[in-house]
């Protein structure tokens, strides 16, 4: 058992809300000498909530709060496990309950302790949110204004933050696991859930109706190319030949919008690199989930504060090189690390692969075009038209369509240039073909007769032609 201040219970007086606030001071303190590089729990009176609870709720949960912080040494609960946090805290919010013969349904008490958890450790209202396996994105529009994606739909839900300060509250301990703050100075920050969910606050003055807060859940279970064929985005053909492109170590390059299902996608294309093959991979974020066991994961850093110890995706992607990697991972191609990307796709790294945000596999190669131009480098068009279409072998398009559903709608071959154009040749597309009374989207995928694609000799060195043949016909049908 931790930190309980008092062997029992029942000599603990229960304070009016005023005089609350005392012991909570002595926790912000406790806390902080506990555990520096955490944010101190905030004070009771700033704690998120729900705010579609009774005044009477309230009070019960701040008399109880302020008992509960009395009767535990919170300095401990930093060094504890969350789950074992969590029983102490349920089980002490238990006893002041039954001491103070709260009269509350059973449920109710349940939902109240769990209420209590998380403000004292968690991220207040959204911790139930943060729960659900179901839910993709979590999007907060200030403090009344929280959405979800589920299921590829966004629904706005009846959550919400008491006030702006609270959630700005939650956004700090959250920022500050990542050593950051967010304020007026410094109103934008990029972190981490201990869970590995991706997280971006914005702040006042820049986001004018409060802190904007949106995490991309991590998913613990990545989806399986089989999920997916399950699921629609592709079918069995499909997937054998996305099987294939990634066994015969084509150079990819996964394009698609936001949240349209790229990492995803990549995460299943490294899944067929082969155990022994060194992989370094670069991101923003880690989400990459690889299976192999010799897998070096790089991540970018933002500045300090100070404006010091930045590590760019470029830096990643430049260091790689002297890393004897077999193959490299982008995770999103957003600037300058195109050219390195490209050059390490040209330079003996077959099979590496890379994410951009693009609707279509031509934009995709504009993208590129631009991101290389705009990161300085003064080469005529030509050169950099020739790079991409030497190193690039396919172009796999992402999207999420307007019914939530997601789809993979082309997976193109990079040919060459005619003149000064970049070539590209769809060997499987989407084609949509209406909609039904649901207004969910009819559609099919197939090949389009390509039955000898330009990777086709690579195909026959690794042994893959006849499977590659053969998706492809079967898809044509
Ligand atoms: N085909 C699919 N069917 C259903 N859900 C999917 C599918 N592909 C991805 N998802 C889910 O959609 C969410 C977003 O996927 P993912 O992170 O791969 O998108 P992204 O394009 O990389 O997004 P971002 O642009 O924000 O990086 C995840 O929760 C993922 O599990
Ligand atoms: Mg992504």
């Amino acid at each position: 058992m931790f930190g309980r201040r008092t062997g029992s219970i029942d000599v603990m007086p229960l304070e009016p809300a005023t005089e609350a606030a005392a012991p909570v001071e002595d926790v912000a303190v406790a806390a902080r000498v506990a555990k520096p590089d955490m944010p101190a729990p905030a004070p009771a009176s700033e704690k998120a909530d729900t705010g579609r609870k009774s005044p009477a709720y309230h009070t019960l949960k701040k008399e109880i709060l302020a008992a509960l912080i009395n009767a535990i040494d919170v300095s401990l609960l930093g060094a504890m496990e969350m789950a074992q946090a969590r029983d102490e805290i349920r089980a002490i919010a238990g006893d002041v309950m039954t001491a103070r013969k709260v009269a509350i349904s059973s449920t109710q008490q349940a939902e109240l302790i769990e209420d209590l958890c998380n403000d004292v450790l968690g991220y207040g209202p959204l911790e139930p949110l943060l729960a659900r396996d179901d839910i993709a994105d979590i999007m907060v529009n200030g403090s009344d204004c929280i959405y979800i994606e589920v299921g590829g739909r966004v629904e706005r839900t009846d959550i919400r933050f008491r006030d702006n300060e609270q959630l700005l509250n939650v956004c700090q301990r959250i920022v500050h696991q990542v050593g950051r703050r967010v304020d007026e100075s410094s109103p934008i920050c990029d972190a981490r859930l201990p869970d590995g969910s991706r997280v971006n606050v914005i702040a006042p003055p820049l986001s004018v109706d409060g802190p904007t807060l949106t995490i991309r859940k991590f998913k613990k279970d990545k989806l399986t190319l089989a999920q997916l064929v399950k699921f629609g985005a592709i079918t069995p053909e499909g997937a054998t030949l996305l099987e294939i492109i990634g066994r015969v170590r084509c150079n990819v390059i996964i394009s698609g919008g936001t949240g349209s299902g790229k990492t995803t996608l990549l995460n299943c294309l490294t899944g067929f690199v082969e155990p022994s093959e060194r992989i370094v991979t670069c991101e923003d974020s880690a989400e990459l989930q690889l299976q192999q066991p010799h897998v070096v994961r790089l991540e970018t850093r933002p500045p300090s504060v100070e404006g010091a110890g930045e590590a760019t995706m470029r830096d990643l992607v430049r260091n790689c090189l002297r890393m004897r990697p077999d193959r490299i991972i982008v995770g999103e191609v957003r600037g300058p690390e195109a050219f390195d990307l490209l050059q390490a796709m040209n330079t003996g790294h077959d099979g590496s692969m890379g994410t951009l945000h693009a609707n279509t596999p031509r934009e995709a190669l504009s993208r590129i075009e631009a991101m290389i131009t705009m990161g300085g480098f003064s080469l005529p068009a030509r050169t950099i038209r020739q790079m991409m279409v030497s190193s690039i072998d396919i172009i796999v398009q992402a999207a999420r369509l307007r019914d939530g559903s997601r789809r993979i709608t082309h997976i193109t071959e990079v040919l060459g240039l005619e003149g000064d154009v970049p070539i590209t040749q769809d060997l499987f597309i989407y084609d949509i073909l209406g909609e039904d009374a649901n207004g969910m989207i009819i559609g099919r995928h197939r090949s389009t007769g390509i039955g000898h694609p330009a990777f086709w000799d690579r195909a026959r060195y690794f042994g893959e032609q006849e499977r590659l043949v053969a998706a492809l016909k079967a898809a044509e049908a």
